[in-house]
């Protein structure tokens, strides 16, 4: 009987279905991992087997160069990183000479994350993008909390829509919302940028907090505040998930705290159709690998045979 188990699971496994569909985008799984967590991938080529990747989001990038803020810029919490790098980046013209001819030739999906100073600047930045090699969609990051009016367009919903509706006017690409959760009601937000034509929606960037040095009477970070990540903010993040998903039809890239299978798993039931793993990268950059090794199984544990089939099941009259 055991062998004939063994024998039942590893047809039903070679059946499974990893492929995800984001409205537009296909992507071959649905682990991806967030930007500024990577960097611009070429850094783990060497531990990661980057073609396995459902997808691969580089650290946002800006039009011009940005050195971001003064050290210190990251502090370990609790469960968590605290970080205020402010988007410390190569800009777009060293992004386009420098890392997308190495970017474009893997054999995973890019998506690249832009972030403009107003409205003009994200939309010039998605036309310098637009029709490249190696593009398969952008990400808006209307959310970044550690750069002045880095979050405007993620907590005003009339802005997101407006920039969400001139980037996707003027670019034929897939185009994701990062939103940030420090929001009383993200779930307007979301509307927001659906109602901007959005192909889906990125669900969580980090979680505004602060960490301070007692004895020095200072703050651990030279920014003050910073976006807190990891594991602390998975609850955060489920929770985000799960009214973001029931608020719009289009489809939700959880992220937040992801560290292992069941946490992916769990972002599925909550209404994620895909997630982006951030910080635990850094604690183990194989992290990814070993969610793809692990996922087949809970798939089939859970009796289904594609993603789409797990995603929103989330019964709440238990
Ligand atoms: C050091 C660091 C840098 C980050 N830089 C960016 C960035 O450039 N663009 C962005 O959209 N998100 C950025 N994030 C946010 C992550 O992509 C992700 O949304 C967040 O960390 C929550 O996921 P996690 O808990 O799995 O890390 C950064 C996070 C960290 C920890």
């Amino acid at each position: 009987m055991g062998v004939g188990h063994n024998q039942d699971d590893a047809f039903s496994m070679a059946t499974l279905d990893l492929t995800t569909k984001l409205g537009r985008l296909t992507l071959p799984n649905p682990i991806l991992v967030a930007s500024g967590t990577f960097g611009y991938a070429r850094e783990m080529e060497r531990i990661v087997d980057l073609g396995r990747l459902g997808g691969i989001l580089p650290k946002t990038i800006t039009w011009e160069p940005r050195a971001g803020n003064r050290p210190s810029r990251t502090v370990e919490t609790s469960a968590g990183l605290l970080n205020a790098i402010g988007l410390d980046n190569d800009g777009i013209e060293l992004f386009l000479e420098h890392h997308l001819p190495y970017l474009s030739k893997l054999p995973t999906k890019v998506i690249v994350s832009i972030a403009g100073r107003d409205e003009a600047e994200f939309a010039r930045l998605a036309e310098r993008l637009d029709g490249l090699p190696g593009i398969a969609a952008l990400e808006l990051n209307v959310s970044c909390p550690n750069v002045a009016r880095g979050v405007d367009f993620g907590t005003d919903p009339a802005k997101c829509e407006a920039v969400v509706r001139l980037v996707t006017r003027q670019c034929s690409l897939p185009v994701f919302a990062k939103l940030t959760p420090n929001v009383s009601r993200i779930a307007e937000i979301a509307q927001a940028a659906e109602a901007g034509g959005a192909d889906g929606l990125s669900v969580i960037n980090t979680v505004l907090g602060m960490a301070v040095d007692w004895r020095r009477r200072a703050p651990m970070l030279a920014n003050v505040v910073g976006g807190l990540s990891g594991p602390a903010i998975k609850p955060v993040a489920l929770r985000c998930v799960y009214e973001v998903s029931r608020a719009v039809s289009i489809p939700v890239i959880g992220i937040g705290g992801i560290t292992n299978v069941d946490d992916v798993m769990e972002f599925f039931v909550a209404g994620a159709s895909a997630v982006q793993i951030g910080t635990a990268n850094y604690f183990d950059p194989l992290v990814s690998m070993k969610m793809l090794d692990a996922l087949p199984g809970c798939l089939s544990e859970a009796g289904v045979e594609t993603i789409s089939e797990i995603v929103g099941t989330l019964g709440t009259a238990l």
